[in-house]
């Protein structure tokens, strides 16, 4: 089994209700005896739910000619196939040979002969007496035949005919051919039929932007790299309030001098006005100015313009290409390197949204140099995180370099802190790359985002996002402190870092006990059923925890505000232990 294909289920069928199951973990296979289908059904769900082990990703049920098979699955995996013994055979076929013809005699003894090239979509499948074979094989011009087949007769009734070389089909060739055809359906596009006369769609679309980095001001004449983007393409720029005070000159001028066609549309950009109605005054602007197909919405701010922004990019007239151009910390880092465009709705942290791929981000720094220290430590949060589950180095040079780099706004030292940029976008760009649609929900970047999103929701968007992650990281290892799977000097040596950049919240602003259970409950929801709580045991080693009692929340808030209380988180983190008897 290869990389694309996680984990695979194999049901072979036997005489009968008689089924032999292979899977990625059991490859010697299984007996078992489902007389109803649905049962069979049901306990391939089970596996692909990924609730018994790993998820599995295809299921190929290798069927008798004569058996009833269940055609769809609830929760699909991303591949179901139903096949013929006899075209699992075929599929087992070595690429060189051309035509050949596969003769199966199949496990209740009602032959089956298919006639394929390896070269050939659908197997052509003939249920004709066997002796036809070699007639069938002089027709197509067949070389190959595979034979599986009990019968003396046909042995040596082939292996007389004329130029016809004969394989008998090795053990395992069932299972290895249907491997191998699920291997060759996953990599492949088009469309194709099974034997129920499914149409099946497989298109892959290839997602691949830069993140682009500025020699100059993004915005400076000489500065090309946005012109050179975006071409001659009429512009819609979306920009931020604040941001247009401090850069609209220059983006006016720049735009003048690059873009033959281009309108603004300045927007306040903050959390509580991070809505579709936002979402629904871009678009509108951009039916206004006739924005085409070919038109680029170009996004100039923080997190939350990008955002807005780029859902509105997703939904003008499906999709126009989108340009970010972040000028916050969390905009660079963070924002900028994935595909993720969202709004907030219904009372939920950005429930509303798509996976929209940007044509490109352009990242400049220059843009810190005018934020408040408050943004500069939400975007060390977010660089926080992803250090504490990837990167010791990150960590341990944010820790040092803390006050002046709050003191520079993120610009010294100089080349610690384009390391840390570097690292970071580079890092958080190598754990969406795998699983850039999030089909699998346990995510390391979930890092101090699983309490967070109903932090900021329940303080009415009060909350700053990065401290709501931060509170978040603080929480998650409180709870693995008290599991012991972290010790009391990382939550200490984490409280101390998130307390120098103003991160912490006092303990009136800390959500209470019932909202922060709530928060696991949402978190289940928006991760297919698993909570997958992110914790780490040490910087660069993470973990994620299933379940989480309400005690434990209870007990890790109390560490929080005690912490915060006596500034002296490490002995209360003990006396908390002494509490629970640890
Ligand atoms: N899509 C994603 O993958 C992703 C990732 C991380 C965060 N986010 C979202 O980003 C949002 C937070 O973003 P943020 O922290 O950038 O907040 P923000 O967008 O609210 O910006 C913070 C403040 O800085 C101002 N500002 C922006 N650029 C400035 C500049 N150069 N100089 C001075 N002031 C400037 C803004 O006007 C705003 O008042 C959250 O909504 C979060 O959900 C999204
Ligand atoms: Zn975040």
């Amino acid at each position: 089994v290869d990389r694309i294909i996680d984990s695979l289920l194999i049901a072979v069928q036997g005489v009968g209700t008689q089924w032999r199951v292979f899977t990625s973990e059991s490859p010697t296979g299984a007996e078992a005896t489902w007389h109803d289908p649905a049962d069979l059904l049901k306990f391939a769900e089970e596996l692909c739910s990924g609730r018994t082990g790993p998820r599995i990703s295809a299921v190929i049920f290798v069927r008798d000619q004569t058996s009833e098979m269940p055609t769809v699955l609830g929760r699909a995996p991303r591949l179901i196939c139903i096949l013929s013994r006899a075209q699992a055979l075929a599929s087992s076929a070595p690429r060189e040979w051309g035509n050949f013809l596969v003769i199966d005699d199949g496990a209740t003894g009602s032959p089956t002969l298919i006639v394929r090239g390896c070269a050939t979509l659908m197997a052509q499948t003939y249920e004709l007496p066997t002796p036809h074979g070699s007639e069938i094989a002089r027709c197509f011009g067949v070389r190959d035949c595979l034979l599986q087949s009990e019968s003396e007769t046909l042995h040596i009734q082939l292996a007389g005919s004329m130029n016809l070389r004969v394989h008998i089909a090795e053990p395992g060739a069932l299972v290895r051919g249907a491997g191998k055809f699920a291997l060759a359906h996953m990599d492949r596009t088009g469309v194709w039929t099974d034997d129920r006369r499914s149409l099946i769609m497989r298109s892959v679309h290839k997602v691949e932007y830069p993140v682009l980095h500025t020699v100059g001001p993004v915005f400076d004449f000489s500065e090309r790299t946005l012109a050179d983007v975006v071409g001659q393409r009429p512009v819609l720029l979306v920009a931020d309030a604040t941001v247009a005070r401090l850069h609209g000159a220059a983006w006016r001028t720049y735009a003048e001098q690059n873009f033959p066609t281009w309108h603004e549309l300045i927007v306040q950009a903050c959390e509580t006005s991070k809505t579709w109605d936002e979402v629904d005054r871009i678009c509108a602007t951009a039916a206004d100015r006739n924005l085409p197909r070919n038109g680029v919405i170009v996004g100039v701010g923080g997190g939350v313009l990008l955002d807005t922004a780029g859902v509105a990019a997703a939904f003008f007239r499906r999709g126009v290409d989108y340009v970010r151009v972040p000028t916050t910390l969390v905009g660079l880092v963070d924002v900028a390197v994935g595909i993720k465009q969202a709004v907030n709705g219904y009372g939920k942290k950005n429930l509303l949204g798509a996976f929209y791929p940007p044509l490109a981000s352009i990242n400049d720094y220059r843009f810190t140099l005018t934020l408040p220290r408050s943004a500069i430590a939400c975007g060390l949060a977010e660089i926080i995180k992803i250090a504490l589950v990837r990167d010791q180095w990150t960590f341990d040079a944010v820790e040092r370099h803390a006050a002046e780099l709050m003191d520079s706004r993120f610009t010294r030292p100089a080349d610690v802190a384009q390391e840390i940029a570097f690292r970071s976008e580079l890092l958080m760009m190598e754990e969406l790359c795998t699983n850039l649609y999030e089909t699998n929900h346990a995510r390391l970047v979930d890092f101090g985002h699983t309490f967070s999103p109903s932090i900021e929701a329940a303080s009415g968007y009060q909350i700053p996002h990065g401290v709501a992650v931060a509170v978040d990281m603080l929480l998650s290892t409180a709870i693995a402190v008290y599991r012991s799977i972290a010790e009391p000097e990382l939550f200490e040596r984490l409280y101390r870092l998130l307390d120098r950049l103003d991160l912490l919240l006092c303990e009136q602003d800390l959500p209470e006990v019932s909202v922060l259970a709530c928060a696991l409950e949402d978190a289940k929801r928006h991760r297919g059923g698993a909570l997958n709580l992110v914790v780490i045991s040490k910087p660069g080693c993470p973990t994620f925890l299933q379940d989480v009692q309400t005690s434990e929340i209870t007990s890790a808030r109390q560490g929080v505000v005690r912490a915060r209380s006596s500034n002296n988180a490490i002995l209360d983190l003990r006396d908390q232990y002494a509490c629970l008897g640890i």
